[in-house]
Order: structure tokens, then C-alpha cells, then sequence
């Protein structure tokens, strides 16, 4: 009888957390091997011998299982930008939440792409191994039987663009531990490759989807096709106001699906991506082939905006959603409406620098974000007191400009409506992401955030992203629907900033515990730090 009812239970969780969904399978070896994209030999981080590693493909709701094997003489850890690990943060792959893989062992990440669409990435979080490699694009596919607001493309692509350093991680590392700068990085990549390395092979008059994400360390970036117009249908899960562009400016971190038809006479054509806001301009190339080409690329590769804020902010602020195209689930985007619902709390994020200690620092709201000895989320599952404090990081920035070390946790309501307001008084782009969530970026503007500036809100159309731009000199104001319980990085995608504490933990707590609202640990969850030896069984 006993065994009964455990089973029954079994069975039950079982369905709560898998339903019928489809599962895919994935194994993944990491190892070093070495590249030559800048001309110049250097290691990197490959996923089953290639670099960027293989592109998860999936349907919404399909559960992924992926089993990682570490054959890097150091920790490793991936993470999955923009994909929400809904109830499971405990898979989100961050060292808040996530023990690193040891040297030599595995972890198997068992997630769902619970009521997600569109095009994401991901990406080893860990020290400074993003500057290794080690990332990879992640779709999400639309069920069958539930409309896409345009026809199915011709092909489908995925377009990982980002600036790169020839130097080893670890070197850039030990520079950024020292308190040092990096100095600008060497060059852009386009899925892995240098100049003119990344081929894209189109039929003349098909359409072809491009999944634009950019995995780089820094810098916005502008990407363009010669002689060609670009249809803008996606942005990070959402399906936009289809608008047609010439250029698209990229920031660190974030997504973007264009339609590109085959539309121009027979050859080949460059796609160019340059860097933003910079004084010193990095810009690369590719190829868009066509099948039937005559001719291979010629004349200057097609000029971009260089340090126009503006023309970026107008294009930021000109993607929409389109509220009747339907989303992962068959109602249409706009049945959700965001601007209606009452906001229970304001947060007001402002980043600086500081030096601690005679070394560069950078904070949020006077708090340089240090790691635990312990995932927070492990510390907070065994209620392991003294690894960190809810409240370690105020909603307001403080007076005065000190800064001082804490592993910051902010705590927040399940369910809570919150207003984010991200306000960069610095002279460079910023750009915030939030694991666990997408938000709705309602407005921004340059200049401080006052509550006045609500009244310029987009409260009808705004889109749903994880990763959002903050001009320099400027706010960005987002809404968010904490719906998801957990322990959530909130960082800089500046990634030497975010490894200098330019990020923090949201911790979506409710008091009632339950598997409806969280997921229990995963029973193969790695222990770590403080958590190690403990019990996982319920
Ligand atoms: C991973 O790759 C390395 C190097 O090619 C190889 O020695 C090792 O056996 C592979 N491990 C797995 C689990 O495939
Ligand atoms: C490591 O891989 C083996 C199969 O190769 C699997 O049985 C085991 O569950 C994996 N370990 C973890 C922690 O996921
Ligand atoms: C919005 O989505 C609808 C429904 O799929 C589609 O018919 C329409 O063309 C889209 N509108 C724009 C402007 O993208
Ligand atoms: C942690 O504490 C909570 C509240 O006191 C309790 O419900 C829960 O079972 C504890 N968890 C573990 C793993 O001991």
C-alpha cells in the first residue's frame, strides 16, 4: 500500500514536472582545442570539437536533457540566456545557483522550454571562459498548429556575432583581478570566424530567417547586408511589428530574428558588423552567397552608424510588439496587458565604478557584487544560514559615491508587479539582463529618471526581452512580472564589469512551499561549497 501511494506521488510529480512533452536527448563533451579566427593560434572552448558549440534546436515545451561532460583541467558551467528555467533555477547554470562541474566530471541539465519561443544563446559562466568560446544559439520553435505571424522561412540561420581578444581567458583573467583594465578588444567574430570566414548560402528569391545574437564581451555592435534589406520579426521570444530595416544595432547580450530575401542580381554580397558608440571602430565581414553567384564580393563593405546615439535609441524605441501575432501559446501577445496592472514596487539600479582595495571595482547601488563560498540557491534549499543576506542590496542607490564588497541578494514578492529603472550616468553603453524573466522595456530616454518620465511609458506595445540596452548618460525603465519563484542573476552583459560585481541575485521568495510554485532540487544536482554532503532526498 505504501509503495502504492509513493508511486502514485511519483507518478504525479512526474507529470507535474515532464507532462507528455517531448524530451531531447544532447551529450556534450567540452574540451580545449585551438583556433585561428584572428590569424593568430589561440585555445578555446569547444563543445563536442566545435566552435561556437553545436545549436540546440527544440519546440516549445520539449524538455532538454543535456549531459555535459567537463574535459577542461578547471570548473565549468553553462548558462542559457533568455531560456527561463520556469520554477527551476536550480538549472539556470550561474554560480548563484548552479555548482560548477568539476575538472574530469559531469552534470546532466534537464530543463524545459516552457512557453518560449524565438531565438536565445548560451554560454559558459564561469571566470572569464566566455572569452574562450564554449557558446552556441538556442531556437525555440514555434507547436505545430499555432500560427507564426510570417511564412516559414527558406532556411534558418544562426548568426552569433561578438568582438573578441586574441589573448587567452586566463590572461584577460589575471588583468581584471589585478584591478586592471582590458585594453579594446582585437577584433569581431562572426560565428567564430575572422574576415570574410562565415559563409551564408542563399537561393536566389528565398527567404531566409538570421538569428542575430550578440555573444561578445563589450561592445553594441551594427549589422548590415549589402545590398539587401532586412525584415526584423523577433526579438528574444517576442514577435515583433515586422519592420523593415538596413541596418540593426545589436548589443551585448541581446537577440534578434531577421527575414532576408534573396532578392538582388546573382553574386555575392558582405555582411558587414562594426562596433557602436566607440572611437576606435572594429568592423568585420562575412558573405551572403548566392547559389547561382557570378560574382564574388566587391567594392567597400556597406558603411554603418558609428557613434550616432540617437539613430539607435529611435530604433530601440520603434520595436514593438505585435499584439495580435500569437506568442508559444495560441493567444495572441496582447491578451496580456501589462500597462493595466498596478505596480507593487519600484527599483531604481544605478551602476558605478569604484576602486576597493586599490583595484577596479564596479557596483550596483554601492554594492560590488562578490561570489559566495556557496550557490545561493543551494544555501537558501538547505537553509544554510550565513551566505548571504536578503536585503544585502538597497532598491535605491545610496548617497555618495562608495562602494563596498557583498554578495548582494535583493528579495522580492512572488507575484510582486515591479518597476525596474536602469539609470547609467556613465559615458558607455550599459546592458542589463535578467535570468528567469523576460520584462517589458516601457521606455527610455536620456538624461536622469524622474517619476515624470512615466508619462512617456509605452504601456501598449512595448516588447518582452531578458536583455536590455541603457544608452550612456540615460535610463531605460522596464516592468516585470515576478511570477517566477527562484534566485535570479541580474547583471551587466559588460562582462568584465559583471565579473567585477556588476550584478546581483533577485530572490523570488514565497514562504509557502510547493512544487507547483518550485521545482525541488534536481536529484542529480552536483553539492558544493557548504551544501556539500547534504541530503537531496525529499
Ligand atoms: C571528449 O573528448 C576528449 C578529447 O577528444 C576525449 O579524450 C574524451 O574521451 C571525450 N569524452 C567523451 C565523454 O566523449
Ligand atoms: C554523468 O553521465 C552518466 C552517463 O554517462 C550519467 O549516468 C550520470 O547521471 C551523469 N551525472 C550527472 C551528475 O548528471
Ligand atoms: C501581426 O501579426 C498578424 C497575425 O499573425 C499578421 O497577420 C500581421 O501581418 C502582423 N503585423 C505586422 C505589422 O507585423
Ligand atoms: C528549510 O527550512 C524550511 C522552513 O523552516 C523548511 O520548511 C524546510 O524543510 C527546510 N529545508 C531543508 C532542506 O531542511
Amino acid at each position: 500500500m505504501r509503495l502504492l501511494i509513493i508511486s502514485i506521488i511519483f507518478c504525479v510529480f512526474a507529470i507535474v514536472i515532464r507532462g507528455d512533452d517531448p524530451y531531447r536527448f544532447l551529450t556534450w563533451n567540452v574540451t580545449y582545442g585551438f583556433i585561428y579566427p584572428l590569424g593568430v593560434r589561440q585555445q578555446a572552448i569547444l563543445i563536442n570539437g566545435q566552435f561556437p558549440g553545436p545549436d540546440i534546436y527544440s519546440v516549445t515545451n520539449d524538455n532538454i536533457i543535456i549531459n555535459v561532460h567537463n574535459n577542461l583541467p578547471e570548473p565549468f558551467l553553462l548558462s542559457w540566456n533568455g531560456v527561463q528555467q520556469r520554477k527551476n533555477s536550480f538549472e539556470d547554470g550561474v554560480y548563484g545557483t548552479t555548482c560548477p562541474i568539476p575538472p574530469g566530471k559531469n552534470f546532466t541539465y534537464i530543463m524545459q522550454m516552457k512557453d518560449q519561443i524565438g531565438s536565445f544563446y548560451y554560454f559558459p559562466s564561469l571566470a572569464f571562459q566566455k572569452a574562450a568560446g564554449g557558446f552556441g544559439g538556442i531556437r525555440i520553435l514555434s507547436r505545430p498548429r499555432i500560427p507564426v505571424p510570417f511564412p516559414a522561412p527558406d532556411g534558418d540561420f544562426t548568426v552569433l556575432i561578438g568582438d573578441w581578444y586574441k589573448a587567452n581567458h586566463k590572461i584577460l583573467e589575471t588583468i581584471l583581478e589585478q584591478g586592471k583594465m582590458l585594453k579594446f578588444p582585437d577584433g569581431i567574430l562572426i560565428n567564430g570566424l575572422g574576415s570574410n570566414g562565415a559563409w551564408f548560402t542563399v537561393k536566389p528569391g528565398k527567404t531566409y530567417r538570421l538569428r542575430i545574437s550578440n555573444v561578445g564581451l563589450r561592445n553594441s555592435l551594427n549589422f548590415r547586408i549589402q545590398g539587401h534589406m532586412m525584415k526584423l520579426v523577433e526579438v528574444e521570444g517576442t514577435h515583433t511589428v515586422q519592420t523593415t530595416i538596413s541596418s540593426l544595432d545589436v548589443h551585448v547580450g541581446q537577440s534578434y530574428s531577421v527575414l532576408v530575401t534573396a532578392d538582388q542580381p546573382p553574386q555575392d554580397y558582405y555582411i558587414a558588423v562594426s562596433t557602436r558608440f566607440t572611437t576606435q571602430v572594429l568592423t568585420t565581414t562575412g558573405v551572403l552567397h548566392y547559389t547561382n553567384s557570378r560574382k564574388p564580393v566587391s567594392g567597400p563593405p556597406p558603411p554603418g552608424p558609428t557613434t550616432d546615439i540617437q539613430w539607435s535609441l529611435n530604433q530601440a524605441r520603434s520595436v514593438r510588439t505585435n499584439l495580435t501575432a500569437s506568442g508559444p501559446r495560441p493567444n495572441p501577445q496582447g491578451s496580456y496587458h501589462y500597462g493595466q496592472i498596478k505596480v507593487t514596487r519600484t527599483i531604481k539600479l544605478v551602476n558605478l565604478p569604484g576602486i576597493l582595495n586599490g583595484k577596479q571595482r564596479y557596483a550596483v547601488n554601492g554594492v560590488s557584487f562578490v561570489p559566495a563560498d556557496t550557490p545561493l540557491k543551494l544555501a537558501d534549499y538547505f537553509n544554510i544560514s550565513g551566505v548571504f543576506r536578503p536585503g544585502s542590496i538597497p532598491d535605491y542607490p545610496p548617497r555618495g559615491r562608495g562602494i563596498h564588497l557583498d554578495t548582494s541578494v535583493m528579495q522580492a514578492d512572488y507575484r510582486a508587479f515591479v518597476e525596474i529603472v536602469f539609470e547609467n550616468h556613465e559615458n558607455i553603453m550599459q546592458n542589463w539582463h535578467l535570468d528567469g524573466y523576460s520584462f517589458f522595456v516601457v521606455g527610455m530616454d536620456g538624461g536622469s529618471w524622474t517619476p515624470s518620465s512615466r508619462r512617456q511609458y509605452n504601456l501598449i506595445d512595448a516588447i518582452s526581452r531578458s536583455t536590455t540596452q541603457v544608452y550612456p548618460k540615460s535610463w531605460t525603465a522596464v516592468y516585470v512580472a515576478l511570477d517566477n519563484v527562484g534566485m535570479w542573476n541580474l547583471r551587466s552583459e559588460y562582462w568584465a564589469r559583471q565579473f567585477l560585481g556588476q550584478q546581483f541575485y533577485l530572490r523570488v521568495y514565497t514562504p509557502v512551499q510547493s512544487v507547483r510554485d518550485e521545482y525541488p532540487i534536481p536529484r542529480n544536482a552536483l553539492l558544493c561549497g557548504r551544501a556539500k554532503g547534504r541530503s537531496r532526498s525529499l
